[in-house]
């Protein structure tokens, strides 16, 4: 075992750091108010490769591992929960599954766009009576010869508006259950298609989530991922990479949260020493560290298998599981560290204990992670 970060991951994680530190955190708070990212920011992420960091550099990509994707993400996510999420749907369940499972032209006409950052990606699965129980698709891609007819409604989709591309689950033969699902490339524009009601969420407020609508739209049989019939392994199997960037998002949101305690107890003075001097505030910090440490650990671990071609599937689910339970813990504590000031917008902290719901629920909630790992178990 070698917890040491190479010299690739070191350089990964002080370029991703400064963008983090110098360019998201001013204006954080606006627009997690104003519920907008910023598109010269988005570019930004394109131009110094964080919107496909693993993708293969014939593509257009950074070609790197999931250890140094993780890495990234976490660094953006300490400032800006909103970026890491629109970056973190990007790589892993767009760029990823279209570089896995996508055939050439679909690589050359999608794919490299995508890992460019010149458009964004969408991952369009869940449905208003499909969310954990992602088998029930309502959506139908009727097979019309040539064509899909794509008939239904998304909900909850990360870069709803914002993404150009679209991955559509969507039923072609409903009595063949999850095998009769295919995933469609969907282009913004195509007739039918229309992007419906932004969610005013409680946290990630600057990322857009919305549902669609889809509406007799012709989708080219030649836009269909794989064979016919594999939409539903491509979504698990996309996931569960996935998973790996939530888990670092939340290891991120927490870490952030514990350097703005650990700071603001070194500053802030009661009954005439800096709080940090009082052994209630130092139990605190204490156990944030240590939970933080051990889910770097789980996200490392996984990414690690992942990138060794190995079986991670239940330490993909253990990752999420336990860093989202630390994510939210730790930003609770960290408002509870800052008392009243934690409790307004300025310093922070509250944004990231809103950040830090969401993930608990997407990508698979934390009870879908006891399902996953459970199943696991018996293997
Ligand atoms: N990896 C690979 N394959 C998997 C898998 C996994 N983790 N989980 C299930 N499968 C496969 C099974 O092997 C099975 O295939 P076969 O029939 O060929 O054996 C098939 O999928 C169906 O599996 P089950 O019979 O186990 O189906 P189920 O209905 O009992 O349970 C589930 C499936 C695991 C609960 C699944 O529905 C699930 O993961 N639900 C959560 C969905 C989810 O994570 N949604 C997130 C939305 S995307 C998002 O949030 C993105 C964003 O915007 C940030």
């Amino acid at each position: 075992m070698d917890f040491n970060l190479s010299e690739e991951h070191k350089a990964v994680q002080e370029a991703a750091r400064d963008f983090a530190q110098n360019e998201l955190l001013p204006g954080v708070i606006e627009r997690d108010d104003v519920q907008k990212f910023d598109p010269t920011l988005l570019r930004r992420m394109g131009d110094l490769g964080f919107m496909g960091m693993m993708v293969s550099p014939e593509y257009g990509g950074g070609g790197m591992d999931t250890v140094s994707y993780a890495i990234a993400i976490e660094e953006l996510s300490k400032v800006d929960a909103s970026a890491s999420v629109i970056m973190s749907v990007n790589n892993s369940l767009v760029c990823w599954g279209l570089e896995k499972y996508g055939n050439e032209d679909q690589k050359q006409k999608y794919l490299t766009r995508l890992a460019a950052g010149e458009v964004v990606g969408a991952f369009c699965l869940s449905e208003p009576e499909a969310g954990s129980d992602a088998t029930s698709q309502h959506t139908t891609a009727e097979d019309k010869g040539d064509y899909y007819l794509l008939n239904g409604t998304k909900n909850w989709i990360t870069n709803g508006n914002t993404a150009s591309i679209y991955l559509v689950m969507a039923q072609t033969y409903p009595e063949k259950r999850h095998k009769g699902i295919n995933c469609l490339i969907v282009e913004k524009g195509m007739e039918g298609f229309s992007v419906g009601k932004k969610e005013d969420k409680m946290g990630i407020r600057a990322s857009d989530t919305h549902s669609l609508m889809f509406t007799d739209v012709k989708v080219p049989k030649e836009n269909r991922i794989g064979e016919d019939g594999m939409g539903f392994k491509f979504a698990m199997s996309t996931l569960n990479g996935g998973r790996i960037g939530i888990a670092a998002q939340a290891l991120g949101i927490a870490a952030g949260a514990y350097e703005l305690a650990l700071a603001y107890s070194l500053q802030r003075k009661t009954f005439a020493k800096p709080i940090f001097e009082h052994q209630a505030i130092q139990f605190k910090l204490a156990e944030m560290a240590t939970r933080i440490e051990a889910a770097r650990l789980l996200v490392y671990k996984a990414a690690r298998l992942k990138d060794e071609g190995k079986e991670f599937v239940k330490e993909a689910a253990m990752a999420k599981l336990y860093a989202s339970d630390v994510a939210m813990w730790v930003t609770t504590e960290a408002v509870q560290v800052h008392g009243g000031y934690g409790y307004v917008k300025e310093y922070h902290v509250e944004r990231l204990m809103r950040d830090a719901k969401i993930t608990q629920i997407y990508e698979g909630t934390s009870e879908i992670q006891k399902i996953v790992i459970a199943r696991e178990l018996l293997k």
